[in-house]
């Protein structure tokens, strides 16, 4: 079955972030020129997604501007003959059918995805975390639909994260199928003990899900941090039927954290056309002096 939807929870308060977050959503954070938010539609619109729901609160209403036309700009950059600033623009506000809901309560990550039930009905349909920016060959939501394709089951992305930053994630049980492709029956959601650790693979960003997760997410009490955790109800689908993960190729940011943000912005800087060359010359001036 083709997956065309896609759900990017982005009402997430940002508190790794304050003071930045105060006011302005971590998902309008720029990498170098773009917000991270734009990225992620972008990745989705890539992979063949085309109806895309975003899941904001109150104070997100940049997110939903940035995706609005703006007629005031688009005259005055057609006046000044900026037809390149003036596509830049104009394509911002066509790359999808993109459409908001509120979380009213900030009740975890799985209490915002239950808020896309009416959205995606009954097809699989594609989770990407809006603060979760991942640059790579094939758009990473691309190489969990292709597994889904591949097994029939809810896919999830990972990544190998340091033993000692464990308990801030997800842990896996995993078994390798093939390649970068392993089979998930079972997952924990911040392990706080050794026995709870079930791997070093960890959810990161990225899933697919069958649309029988909304009625485990109405049923799921909160869990880690007094949230509802969208791995709680995923677990009971990989113990019951099991889920496959898949170890997507690719660099991840993680825009809702300090240092992911410095790091995005140097080696996403790196690649651009209009800031590499003198990028690369003022790192490496600055590198003598550390
Ligand atoms: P995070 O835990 O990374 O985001 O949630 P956060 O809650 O903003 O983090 P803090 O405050 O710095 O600790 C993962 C994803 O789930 C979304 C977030 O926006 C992010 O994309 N989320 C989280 C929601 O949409 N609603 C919630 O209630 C919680």
């Amino acid at each position: 079955m083709k997956i065309t939807k896609a759900v990017i929870p982005a009402a997430g308060l940002g508190t790794r972030v304050l003071p930045a977050t105060k006011n302005m959503p971590k998902e309008m954070f720029p990498i170098v020129d773009k917000p991270t938010i734009q990225y992620i539609v972008e990745e989705a619109v890539a992979a063949g997604i085309t109806d895309i729901l975003i899941i904001t609160n109150r104070g997100k209403g940049l997110i939903e501007d940035h995706f609005d036309a703006s007629p005031e700009l688009e005259a005055q950059l057609e006046k000044s003959g900026k037809t390149e600033f003036l596509e830049t623009v104009r394509e911002i506000s066509n790359l999808a059918n993109i459409t908001f809901i509120r979380q009213k309560e900030m009740k975890g990550l799985g209490h915002a995805v239950l808020k896309a039930k009416s959205f995606v009905g009954n097809e699989p349909f594609a989770v990407m975390y809006g603060d979760g920016v991942i640059v790579s060959k094939t758009p990473a939501i691309k190489q969990l639909i292709d597994c889904y394709g591949e097994y029939g089951e809810g896919v999830v992305g990972v990544k190998l994260v340091p033993e000692q930053d464990i308990h801030k994630y997800g842990s896996l049980k995993v078994e390798n199928l093939h390649d970068n492709v392993f089979k998930c029956t079972d997952m924990k959601e911040k392990p706080q003990t050794k026995d709870e650790v079930l791997s070093l693979y960890s959810i990161l960003d990225r899933c697919v899900l069958p649309a029988e997760i909304f009625e485990i997410l109405e049923r799921t009490k909160p869990g880690a941090g007094g949230e509802i955790q969208l791995t709680d109800a995923m677990r009971e689908i990989a113990v019951t039927k099991g889920m496959t993960a898949v170890e997507f190729e690719g660099k991840r940011y993680d825009m809702g954290n300090k240092f992911g943000i410095l790091q995005a912005q140097i080696e996403v800087g790196l690649e651009h056309p209009e800031t590499k060359d003198q990028l690369r010359e003022y790192i490496k001036e600055i590198a003598k002096t550390l």
